[in-house]
């Protein structure tokens, strides 16, 4: 036996990138690995940045695939956009992975540095607002925190001035057939939509005979699962604030654990939840 270290440029590895594109090149890695910059000495403050930083990037993937299932359904082919949608629906479920990672964290370990976030507060997260703005939980006193930004709000005021991701699976439904009543003739997408009887007729016939109109089907459970996993981020993301801070007010400046609560009662789909009542 050679005890001659193993050396990966002989089984072809290369070894000289001076003047071709490295991993870290193509990754632009110096930029993300230099984005940490903590403020305090606390020993948790990196964890706490590279928990944002890291769910910020799997939400402008989310992003990517939900605007793109948005084209798809528009284009009257819905297949693609449920690859798009069973991927949201992982990237939830990794971000729900994530906060056993944060939950290391204990309320003494946070209080040393808390201080130092001021009012940032992930209420803030621009990118978190479009994400439920191109679902459809359409509620425009959120483009608040934001009014110093006319870029954030440029971005957020063009998706909402489109059909959400909900509003275009009804104009579906409408197009093979189903009679939809006032949501087949909306013009305006800026303000929530009431929820209306006649849809969820629709998703009941749907649901009825999922032989006859299995894409609708199949889109409404994909739509379904999406919910279902962003809700239990939401559930998680208040019992991991519980367990850090009890019902202090958040550093956003909201009554906190409370103001998540209530959050959890939020609907993207309504009637889709609705339905499985009249089943
Ligand atoms: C110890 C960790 C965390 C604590 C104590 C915490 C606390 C809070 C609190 C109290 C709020 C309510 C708004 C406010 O008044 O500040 C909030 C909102 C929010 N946080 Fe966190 N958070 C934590 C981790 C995270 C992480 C890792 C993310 C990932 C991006 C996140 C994203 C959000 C979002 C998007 C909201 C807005 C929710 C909504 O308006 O429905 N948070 N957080």
């Amino acid at each position: 036996m050679s005890s001659k270290p193993y050396d990966p440029s002989e089984d072809g590895a290369e070894m000289s990138f001076r003047e071709k594109m490295s991993y870290s090149d193509y990754l632009h890695l110096e930029k993300v690995l230099d984005a940490q910059a903590p403020i305090s000495a606390a020993h948790d403050e990196l964890l706490f940045i590279i928990q944002h930083q890291t769910s910020e990037l799997w939400m402008k993937l989310a992003i990517h695939e939900i605007a793109s299932a948005i084209s798809a359904i528009r284009d009257d082919n819905p297949q693609p956009a449920f690859k798009m949608l069973s991927r949201v629906a992982r990237i939830f479920e990794q971000l729900n992975n994530a906060w056993d990672v944060l939950r290391t964290m204990t309320p003494s370990e946070y209080t040393e540095f808390r201080a130092s976030l001021g009012q940032s507060s992930g209420f803030q997260s621009y990118q978190y607002r479009a994400i439920e703005f191109l679902a459809g939980n359409r509620n425009i006193a959120m483009l608040g925190p934001h009014a110093h930004r006319p870029d954030i709000i440029e971005m957020l005021e063009g998706i909402l001035a489109r059909p959400s991701l909900y509003d275009e699976a009804l104009m579906l439904l409408s197009r093979r057939g189903f009679d939809i009543g006032e949501d087949a003739r909306r013009t305006a997408w800026r303000a929530k939509r009431p929820e209306n009887e006649q849809v969820l007729e629709a998703w009941k016939q749907v649901y009825s005979s999922p032989g006859t109109h299995w894409e609708l089907y199949e889109l409404a459970e994909k739509l379904v699962d999406f919910e279902d996993y962003f809700r239990r981020w939401r559930f998680n993301h208040v019992t991991t604030v519980e367990r850090v801070i009890g019902f202090k007010r958040g550093t956003g400046g909201t009554s906190g654990t409370s103001y998540l609560k209530k959050m959890l009662e939020v609907e993207l789909f309504p009637e889709l939840w609705r339905v499985r009542t009249v089943l």
